[in-house]
């Protein structure tokens, strides 16, 4: 298999709480994943199921508590263990335009600096060529950005610069951390067309994380959904969103649009009592809203079972359904 980044069982637990009571909870917990070249694979799940801490991870801003990464670099190099991100090639894009660039700083500083810290030229008029570059990629120029503030800019605009920024270095994966939760409803589906673009054009690999299945279902190849932690279904982007397996995928499509996810994205809340119940849980950690609930699920974590080719984290599907499915 041709992956430039592998997850394996990677783990991470946060203990939360307290001094009278705390809680380990397993914000991501013994994930498996890949993204091939040139691929858009998605990682979606509801507010506070593990999504960002994954990407922390991957940029190593979080420590695994365990488990492993594999990337494979521009040369073919494998580079495993937990500091991938040092290797070149990998870039962030996060959901607030506006955290991204101080608002006292002309954004074309943050280019500069990124052309100087990775020697991507020597003089004056290459780092500008280089810029100029990067930025006709996400459909802008350097002129356009020479000079001015963050606050000159419309939150769109702001995530494209940003988006160009991450190119500077060529890349070969960006992760997407809510990309576009906060741009505009209208601008949306164009910053999503240009990691399709890249795809296409560069052969970069996108790791799309998001809430919004409608844009996921849009830009993703292969799509993971999570649960508490858990990647519960992963595979083609059709198969897993127009036939979903796992009961929970079904209640997701059902509930995102009344949600209103866009408003519970922007403030970090605490866990509420039902999240951290559901973290707790032994087995399923749907098994409390599961509408096919057996005794089973409430003892033990199942398996992946592959289902039509794609992993679903569920018993409805054992293993004799799984052959004749
Ligand atoms: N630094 C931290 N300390 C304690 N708990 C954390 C920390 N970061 C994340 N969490 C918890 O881990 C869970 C997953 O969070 P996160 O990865 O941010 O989810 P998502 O990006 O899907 O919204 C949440 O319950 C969150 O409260
Ligand atoms: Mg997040």
């Amino acid at each position: 298999m041709n992956s430039i980044l592998e997850l394996h069982e990677l783990t991470r637990i946060f203990q939360v709480g307290n001094v009278l009571s705390t809680n380990r909870i397993t914000a991501v917990d013994h994930v498996s994943l890949h993204v091939g070249a040139a691929e858009i694979l998605g990682i979606a799940g509801e507010s506070g199921c593990g999504k960002s801490t994954i990407a922390r991870m991957i940029l190593g801003f979080e420590e695994p508590t365990s488990g492993t990464l594999v990337y494979r670099d521009r040369e073919g190099q494998l580079v495993e263990g937990r500091k991938i991100w040092r290797a070149a090639g990998i870039q962030a894009v996060f959901q607030n335009p506006f955290e991204t660039f101080n608002p006292l700083r002309r954004v074309e500083r943050y280019f500069f600096d990124a052309v100087r810290n990775f020697r991507l030229a020597s003089t004056r008029e290459d780092a500008e060529r280089r810029i100029n570059e990067a930025l006709n990629t996400v459909g802008l120029t350097y002129r356009e950005i020479a000079g001015r503030y963050p606050s000159e800019f419309s939150g769109g605009q702001l995530q494209r610069i940003s988006i160009g920024k991450a190119l500077l270095t060529r890349p070969s994966l960006l992760i997407a951390d809510e990309p576009v939760s906060m741009v505009d409803a209208s601008l949306r589906m164009s910053i999503v067309n240009l990691f399709k673009k890249l795809k296409e054009d560069f052969g970069i690999s996108v790791i799309y994380i998001t809430h919004d299945l409608a844009t996921a279902y849009y830009v993703c190849d292969r799509i993971a959904i999570m649960f508490r932690g858990n990647v519960v279904e992963t595979g083609d982007v059709e198969k897993v969103l127009m036939q979903p397996r796992h009961p929970y995928i079904e209640l997701l499509r059902d509930s995102i649009p009344q949600a209103d996810p866009d408003k519970r994205w922007q403030t970090k809340t605490p866990l509420t009592e039902s999240e951290r119940e559901e973290y707790m849980r032994t087995g399923c950690k749907f098994a409390g809203r599961c509408p096919h609930v057996m005794d089973r699920c409430r003892e033990e974590l199942p398996r992946d079972i592959s289902v039509n080719g794609v992993l679903v984290k569920c018993f409805l599907y054992d293993e004799a359904e799984a052959e004749g499915a």
